[in-house]
């Protein structure tokens, strides 16, 4: 006798598919956005997007630990609020361009929270020149801590969460990655590198349980964008066709979805929050 197309379809199923399938509800739960029993690492947590993401992440229900380099009493103010929480935290100060210190710095977090979940790579700078007039510490300094950074601190987590079956790897890209920025090549190539990189974990480590996505933030509102000269804001705000920069908690929110069971289907991909820009 014929099979009915459901059950051919259910045959097809590899077991432990099947098992999970039967598991889980048919419809996403209130549950689902919580990040409850996990443990995130956010890399420049002490200010900006990091810090809306640390405490978001907190909200959500994780322990959060965050580095900083030179703002640590940023850091303590962000580690006060996540306890004031109710979650665990702790900072550790670093400068993330050198591997050794990226090292050192997970070996006292790993000491503190064994298991840590999720990492949120989101430390960067800007050294802005046109191409003419940049440097090679310019170019340098800025891979060393925006591409390298992203490499040295996933390499010490990632496996960790390949073997516990389940983790969440967040890299902070930027729009100028996707479509270039002037007087930025070292800040682009940097953060093209970043949405590569992010592609090729997410292909490495899909079977394992650990997705690992990118985010590309428009212009947000934080010191960085404070640097940026008033002729040139005006144009960003008349290319930007909500009409405003973002705030950080709009790309915490970005990131705290890719962080929750809610996205376990989705990895590799870079999630554009940029008020439409990229269309223009
Ligand atoms: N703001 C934007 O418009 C925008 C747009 C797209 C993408 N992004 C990206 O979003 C991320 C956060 O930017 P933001 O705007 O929040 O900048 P921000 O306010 O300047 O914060 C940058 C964070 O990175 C940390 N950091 C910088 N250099 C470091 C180093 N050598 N070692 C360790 N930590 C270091 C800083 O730590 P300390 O403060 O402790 O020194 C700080 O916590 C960056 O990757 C940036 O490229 C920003």
């Amino acid at each position: 006798m014929p099979s009915s197309p459901t059950s051919m379809h259910t045959n097809s199923l590899p077991t432990a598919a099947l098992a999970e399938s039967q598991s889980e509800p048919e419809f996403v739960l209130m549950s689902d956005w919580s990040l409850q029993g996990r443990t995130a690492l956010v890399t420049g947590g002490s200010r900006g997007i990091g810090r809306a993401i640390a405490l978001s992440l907190a909200s959500l229900g994780a322990d959060v630990a965050i580095t900083c380099y030179t703002g640590c009493k940023f850091a303590a103010d962000v580690t006060g609020q996540i306890k004031d929480l109710g979650r665990r935290s702790m900072s550790y100060s670093h400068d993330i361009a050198k591997p050794e210190e990226v090292e050192k710095m997970a070996r006292a977090v790993l000491d503190t929270f064994p298991d840590i979940d999720i990492v949120v790579n989101n430390a960067g700078i800007t050294r802005d020149r046109s191409f003419k007039k940049m440097t090679y510490d310019m170019w340098h300094g800025v891979l060393a801590v925006n591409l390298t950074g992203v490499f040295s601190v996933t390499r010490c987590f990632i496996d960790g969460m390949a073997d516990r079956g389940w983790g969440r790897v967040i890299n902070i890209s930027s729009i100028i990655g996707e479509a270039g920025g002037f007087g930025q090549a070292n800040y682009a190539a940097a953060k093209a590198g970043v949405i590569a990189l992010t592609k090729t974990l997410a292909l490495e480590y899909a079977r394992k349980g650990v997705t690992v996505n990118a985010i590309a933030p428009g212009f947000v509102s934080t010191r960085m964008t404070a640097e940026v000269p008033e002729r040139a804001m005006q144009s960003v705000l008349e290319r930007t066709p909500v009409g405003r920069l973002a705030e950080p908690r709009e790309i915490a929110a970005a990131v705290s979805f890719l962080s929750s069971p809610l996205a376990s289907y989705i990895t590799g991909h870079v999630l554009d929050v940029n008020g439409g820009m990229l269309m223009r």
